[in-house]
């Protein structure tokens, strides 16, 4: 059965209230909808550890710093109320815009210091929309725990951060990015490429995974990431907006691996820009 959607906050409440009241664990996944088998994968690790599910969808025009790119965003509610039918879900949170930005809304949740780097120069006021609209969804569903993709690695630190600070009691879960058989990492964004854009997008993970292997073995950061460089534009990728190995934790620059690490890269293909990221464990 596909589970029910609910659009006004007042909804919301009244299920949520009746869920705490009974001392039931609840889950929430944050999504923009145009729902993928990575999405899916939250929707499922939240069905085992909580007693009851939300999956909120609201494409956030906030944290588009790019009209286009609000514009192309796919939007598929009907599609996705139907997958998420066999994972137990309790209710779709698909809030009318005036649920989350009423007239006269005024605030704006800024992290700092995470978002200085990576995606945050690349997409300005990109973090401050996702901080403040997952701040937002926290509040309204009130839920003991939240389920966020590692695909999205800086989002997921950005997020967890942002509960801490304002003590919003709530448990930010990161979950294993699910990849295509090819290694294509998924997002809704691969809905937007065309099947050469495809088989492009297809050669990162295999150049990152060589590389982060390199660099597990201790090897210095800057020559093998020009190497990979080059191997992405050989590729077919048109653009490389960086390569960085960091800090899992901090997000601080490292010059090899010496801790556990992240490698993170970010290159266009297909008019598409595409992020990746990948652990770096030393040997
Ligand atoms: O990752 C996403 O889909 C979005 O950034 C999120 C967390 C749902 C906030 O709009």
């Amino acid at each position: 059965m596909t589970p029910p959607i609910l659009r006004r906050l007042t909804d919301l409440r009244a299920l949520t209230s009746e869920w705490h009241q009974n001392g039931e664990v609840v889950g929430v996944v944050p999504t923009m909808g145009a729902l993928h088998q990575g999405h899916l994968s939250l929707a499922q690790a939240a069905r085992a550890d909580c007693d009851r599910v939300i999956v909120t969808i609201f494409v956030n025009p906030r944290q588009f710093n790019n009209p286009e790119d609000l514009a192309k965003y796919p939007r598929t509610e009907i599609e996705d109320a139907e997958k998420l039918a066999p994972y137990g879900v309790d209710a779709i949170y698909v809030p009318d815009p005036d649920q989350i930005y009423p007239e006269g809304f005024s605030t704006t949740v800024t992290v700092s210091g995470l978002t200085d780097v990576m995606e945050g120069p690349f997409r300005p006021g990109h973090f401050e929309g996702v901080a403040t609209v997952v701040a937002k969804l926290f509040l309204q569903t009130r839920a003991d725990r939240a389920y966020f993709g590692e695909k999205d690695y800086q989002q997921l630190l950005v997020v967890r951060r942002m509960a801490r600070d304002l003590d919003i009691q709530i448990e930010v879960i990161g979950c294993p990015t699910i990849r295509e058989p090819s290694g294509l990492a998924m997002s809704s964004r691969n809905l937007m490429l065309s099947r050469e854009g495809l088989n492009i997008a297809a050669k990162k993970s295999g150049i990152m995974r060589a590389l982060a292997a390199e660099l597990a073995n201790g090897q210095a950061f800057a020559p093998l990431a020009q190497k990979a460089k080059a191997e992405l534009i050989d590729a077919g990728f048109t653009e490389v907006e960086y390569i960085d190995l960091r800090c899992a934790d901090s997000l601080e620059e490292l010059p090899r691996a010496s801790r556990p690490a992240r490698l993170f890269i970010t290159a266009w293909a297909d008019g598409v820009r595409l992020i990746d990221n990948i652990p770096v464990t030393p040997v």
